[in-house]
């Protein structure tokens, strides 16, 4: 039996909502399990992208064997019913930049859990599945939107469970997401992070991310320029990526753009804006780059409404 899970990048944080916001993009990891007949071959795992088989150099932050994130979820899930995974085959045809702060090692683990769970005759719901996602993850901001799409902000309890609501994104609102021709890592991203922070920060982001509801919620402009601002992540992260803070800059007295920010730990970078002057946007981002010898691709996006779902392979 073989089965593939289409799942959705993600942006997380987009400003104020550090860890617990997060908005599904339509770019997409293919992850595909085959039960193999062959008795004694374990676990075998390929990444495909663009057509192309990656080897393990190409591919050093996905490792192909039983450590990788892949395998450690569809573990988490047999092991849940008692039992260990085994002659399995397993394909992860990727469509979303790695280490770029788009969701792929989210998207690869709600996969994998989503594939292994229909092998297995679904032993768990959704809910559990997405608990033990984010246990995997270590917070639920990619993994939420990932799982069901849409805009989400999304909570872990002590227990493990996710509670999450999803939120309607103002169709005129574009989202250009920004990604540079080098990758950040996760864990650098959040090693530079402090363990505790000011009273007063954490208080602007809650001011902020309760701004930032209730302006999609009214599709209130004005409000979301107030809203799209973080103290707890991005300003010890800035130095980490080329050209950020000029970029920000640049689109501060901009009255078309509702923020600029970066996209979970980056190292992309996330304009929020008006649908007009999209080019305009596109340009700026591309000449500041350029000006650094940076490459890039930037692609203005919708929200992507669906989750992880089963398709034919
Ligand atoms: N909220 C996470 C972070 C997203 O900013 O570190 C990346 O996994």
């Amino acid at each position: 039996m073989k089965v593939s899970v289409k799942v959705p990048a993600t942006t997380a944080n987009i400003g104020p909502g550090f860890d617990c916001l997060g908005m599904a993009l339509p770019m997409y990891n293919t992850i595909t399990i085959e039960e193999t007949v062959l008795p004694g071959t374990g676990v075998d795992i390929n990444v495909i992208s663009d057509g192309i088989l990656l080897d393990e150099f190409a591919l050093e932050h996905i490792p192909l064997d039983e450590n990788s994130l892949v395998y450690k979820a569809v573990e988490l899930l047999y092991n849940s019913i008692g039992q260990s995974p085994s002659e399995l085959k397993i394909t992860i045809k990727s469509g979303i930049p790695v280490a770029r702060g788009l969701g792929s090692s989210a998207s690869v683990i709600v996969g994998a859990l989503v594939a292994a769970n229909e092998l297995l005759g679904r032993p768990a719901d959704d809910l559990a599945l997405l608990s033990i996602a984010c246990e995997l993850e270590g917070h639920p901001d990619n993994i939420t939107p990932a799982f069901v799409g849409g805009l989400v902000i999304s909570s872990q309890e002590e227990d493990g469970s996710v509670v999450y609501r999803k939120l309607q994104w103002p169709e005129n609102w574009a989202i250009t997401v920004c990604i540079p021709d080098f990758e950040l890592s996760t864990n650098i991203a959040r090693s530079v992070l402090p363990k505790e922070v000011p009273l007063s920060d954490a208080v602007f982001n809650a001011q902020r991310l309760g701004m930032f509801i209730q302006a999609v919620h009214e599709k209130d402009k004005e409000l979301m320029k107030l809203a799209l601002k973080d103290k707890l992540h991005q300003p010890y992260r800035i130095k980490l990526i080329q050209g950020l803070d000029e970029i920000m800059e640049s689109f501060k007295h901009d009255d078309d753009v509702l923020g600029c920010v970066i996209s979970g730990a980056g190292s992309s970078i996330l304009v929020i804006s008006e649908k007009d002057n999209i080019e305009k946007i596109h340009s700026k981002v591309k000449e500041i780059w350029s000006g650094l010898n940076i490459k890039c691709d930037i692609k203005t996006l919708n929200v992507e409404p669906n989750g992880a779902q089963i398709v034919e392979e």
